[in-house]
């Protein structure tokens, strides 16, 4: 079901994107390149039109390696279409695959760092696979490696809370799905956000997935979060 959806936004996707964060989700992906990549390669999961991916890349050093990994076509076409326009794209030492997160195309113990922009929510919310995904994410990475989401979750305030599940209940499917064409899309996203389980709750998540070392860094008042964790 998910599926289908992004590749029905994806052209208007980057746009929505922009609109509906006041320009401030460029600054979230950025605190979420920022924090450590240990080793030489890392994962942007669900890589989207790729913009996570390309900051990574400002920072990447010559002798790693980074995978933007998305199982939808038309998301990633947008990152290749995007890939070309970039300076920084001369490099050759990254590549978009076309992958399920279920199912990565990696082995075991193999990746040193996993980062995930804004479809962790997706992976994780009423989805009866949460913690088969987490286990994949797991498998795959190295002992030590780091796993680091950036996330909306659960603003603490109770006046912020009111306004972010107006925002993300009324705002958001109407504002995204007129820029889209796409309501369902933008109802499903409003609807996740402010429904999305506190960042305890997440954390034990990822506990239950087999991770160590978990924690959680709330960014804008506590609209947006990183969740932090080790294998
Ligand atoms: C909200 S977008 C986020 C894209 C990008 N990370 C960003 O920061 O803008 C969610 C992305 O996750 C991808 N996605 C969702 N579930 C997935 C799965 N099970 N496997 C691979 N990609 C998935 C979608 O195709 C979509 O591109």
């Amino acid at each position: 079901m998910l599926k289908p959806m992004f590749s029905t936004v994806a052209e208007t996707y980057d746009i929505c994107n922009k609109f509906l964060t006041l320009g401030l989700d460029k600054r979230w992906r950025k605190a979420c390149a920022k924090q450590s990549s240990n080793g030489h390669l890392t994962v942007d999961l669900c890589c989207g039109t790729g913009d996570l991916t390309f900051n990574l890349l400002k920072n990447l050093d010559q002798n790693s390696f980074l995978l933007g990994i998305d199982f939808s076509k038309e998301m990633l076409s947008r990152a290749i279409a995007k890939k070309s326009k970039n300076k920084l794209v001369s490099k050759d030492n990254f590549a978009f695959v076309i992958a399920d997160a279920a199912h990565l195309p990696l082995k075991g113990n193999y990746v040193d760092t996993i980062k995930i922009s804004f479809s962790f929510r997706n992976l994780l919310y009423k989805n009866p696979k949460a913690i088969a995904y987490l286990k994949e994410v797991n498998r795959t990475l190295k002992p030590d490696g780091k796993f680091i989401c950036v996330e909306t979750s659960q603003p603490k305030n109770r006046f912020v809370k009111r306004f972010f599940r107006f925002y993300c209940l009324s705002i958001i499917p109407f504002v995204g799905g007129w820029l889209s064409g796409a309501k369902p899309a933008y109802k499903y996203l409003g609807n996740s956000a402010a429904n999305f389980p506190v960042p305890f709750d997440i954390l034990a998540m990822f506990k239950r997935a087999g991770f160590t070392d978990t924690s959680f860094k709330p960014l804008s008042f506590g609209v947006i979060g990183l969740y932090m964790a080790s294998k």
